[in-house]
């Protein structure tokens, strides 16, 4: 088995800084906890995707300029990012309206489809360019968002909340949930622990 490139290591071990140093609840601990576990005690089969770009991914630049308005933790997950993001697969959620499909953007990072292939952790990004609602879906697996932009997130339908640089997203299995961007891209990184 080949191993994590330092550039992957990077990422995750800078994403496991945003997670625990931002705001994260406690209920999200054991989730957050059991993902990293799972990524430090093994590395998965190491086979990057074909990269693929998308229109959307235009946004990228202005997304990374932002993201340096962060404290520490975004700053460096926001450059960690960049630095495997040419690596990656971008794709559209088959979801929503012609406006959404044009304005959204995901990749896997880690998982099926990512550069590291697992089961068991599901790690990637979405990207949604400036005055755009990334449409309220669920999803059993828990969900932990690190926040790198400005955007605003909303679960059942209730008040939008903005976490802000560094800030963090939980969400329980199931529940329905949504994110929106106002004028500047949205930016974030997802992590589910999908394994049994
Ligand atoms: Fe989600």
């Amino acid at each position: 088995m080949t191993k994590r490139s330092p550039a992957l290591q990077h990422f995750i071990d800078s994403l496991q800084q945003a997670v625990f140093e931002g705001d994260l609840p406690d209920a999200a601990k054991p989730a957050a906890t059991r993902i990293f576990d799972a990524l430090a005690a093994e590395d998965g089969r190491q086979e990057p995707p074909t990269a693929k770009r998308l229109p959307v991914c235009d946004h990228l630049p202005a997304a990374f300029e932002n993201a340096k308005a962060g404290p520490d933790r975004t700053v460096q997950l926001g450059a960690a990012f960049a630095a495997v993001e040419p690596q990656l697969t971008w794709i559209i959620k088959p979801v929503g309206d012609e406006h959404f499909r044009a304005n959204h953007a995901n990749a896997v990072v880690v998982g099926v489809d990512g550069i590291e292939q697992r089961n068991d952790v599901r790690i990637g990004v979405s990207l949604v360019a400036p005055n755009t609602h990334y449409p309220d879906h669920t999803h059993p697996p828990e969900e932990i968002y690190a926040v790198l932009s400005d955007g605003a997130w909303r679960q059942n339908e209730g008040a939008w909340r903005k976490p802000g640089l560094g800030g963090t997203v939980h969400n329980v299995p199931n529940i329905l949930h949504g994110m929106r961007s106002y004028d500047t891209p949205l930016l974030a990184v997802w992590s589910l622990w999908v394994g049994g």
